[in-house]
């Protein structure tokens, strides 16, 4: 079974080609260099660069892939959510190939895909040749945390996922980006306070976690919090323009306030997820998903708190503090699961992958010729 993935959610036009649940290529270009320029993604500019990279990114991952038509099976792409010009491109492109091709076509939720990469092989150099590569078990807890999502999914079975916690408000990446422009560090925010964040003291500002019931999230405290103290330690009123902070602070606040941010945004998710896993104590895998899932410090720290977590409840993690978050042991225990660095971010390997699955339970392709396209929606 051979499909091409196609993605164009947001900032990233990406294609990939999967067989039989190996990947024969993976193209993603990333507009990222445009819009650092503009601390942010221009939709109208997004939408643009897609119309533009789409046809010879598909040509790429056919070409790296050694497969023409003849050989695809399947055609999977993005429909939902993200931003409603990006999208566009990326189903219209799918829609009119599939029907010009005669292939059926698989419209994808981005966060399954963003669920899904946890399933893609791993082929980093860090990871042993001889090493098998353990995939998460159900039933699964996923934490979705990317720049307009953050959710805790349940998944019993492939393709069955139960919303269980969500944001109020904010997205953790968005967070991140909002408060890497208050310190004036480039878009994506992400990326930036991680990296500040190294030589920075996580201990030195201290911000209160939000009260939000069950296993719910808010994020939008936590920004303005950190922006009041910023106001402060600048010693200037509350209405004293955002984007001209950045100038009044020294490169070791800049770093202090990007460490105190970052250990705050991670205790918070992980203090959700707990609970989670005290709520749904027959859990068998932890599974992140999404950008923010690439940031170390997050990762390091989801090891530490579920071994001691586990600890308590007379079970033991399985997870390593390796980059590709593959990990090998008994079944018995909680298997911690983190997308290779290189498929956290968006691209259309995990699009494949989400309807690899998809095909695989019975679901049933689209009418290329009624896709609709809704920019927000629930994974369900
Ligand atoms: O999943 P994603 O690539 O796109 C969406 O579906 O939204 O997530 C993008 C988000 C951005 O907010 C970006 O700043 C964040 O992921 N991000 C990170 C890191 N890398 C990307 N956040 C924290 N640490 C990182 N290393
Ligand atoms: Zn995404």
């Amino acid at each position: 079974m051979i499909i091409l993935g196609i993605e164009s959610s947001c900032d990233e036009t990406a294609a990939a080609i999967l067989k039989d649940g190996q990947l024969l290529s993976n193209v993603v270009v990333s507009q990222i260099d445009i819009f650092k320029a503009y601390g942010g993604v221009i939709p109208e500019v997004a939408a643009r660069s897609h119309l533009e990279a789409i046809l010879p990114v598909i040509d790429k991952a056919m070409q790296d892939a050694h497969t023409d038509w003849d050989d695809i099976n399947y055609i999977a792409v993005t429909h939902t959510p993200g931003l409603l010009g990006s999208l566009l491109i990326g189903t219209l492109t799918a829609r009119t190939l599939s029907i010009l091709h005669n292939k059926p076509l698989y419209a994808v939720h981005h966060l399954k895909s963003h669920i899904y990469s946890n399933w893609l092989p791993d082929n980093s150099s860090s990871t042993p040749k001889s090493a098998p590569q353990t995939l998460p078990q159900f039933p699964l807890l996923a934490l979705i945390i990317s720049g307009g999502h953050t959710q805790i999914v349940q998944m019993t079975k492939h393709n069955d996922f139960k919303i269980i916690g969500t944001t109020l408000d904010d997205a953790v990446g968005e967070c991140f980006d909002k408060i890497a422009k208050i310190l004036g560090l480039p878009y994506p925010g992400g990326p930036s306070i991680a990296k500040a964040a190294q030589t920075g003291d996580p201990h030195k500002y201290r911000f209160p976690h939000p009260k939000v019931d069950n296993l719910n999230f808010s994020f939008s405290g936590l920004k303005t919090a950190v922006l009041r103290t910023v106001q402060k330690e600048c010693s200037v009123p509350i209405n004293y323009p955002s984007y001209d902070l950045q100038k009044l602070l020294t490169p070791t606040q800049i770093s202090d306030f990007a460490a105190s941010f970052q250990q705050t945004a991670i205790d918070i998710l992980l203090e959700k997820l707990s609970l989670a896993l005290e709520q749904h104590p027959n859990t068998k895998s932890i599974v992140f998903a999404g950008g923010v899932s690439a940031n170390k410090a997050l990762r390091e720290r989801a090891i530490l708190t579920f071994s001691s977590h586990c600890a308590g409840y007379g079970r033991a993690i399985a997870a390593e503090p390796r980059d590709d978050g593959r990990e090998d042991s008994g079944d018995e225990k909680l298997k911690l699961s983190f997308p290779p660095i290189k498929f956290s971010g968006d691209n259309a390997a995990m699009v494949a992958e989400a309807a690899y699955w998809e095909i695989k339970t019975g679901a049933k392709p689209t009418n290329p010729y009624k896709l609709t396209l809704a920019p927000r929606s629930i994974l369900c």
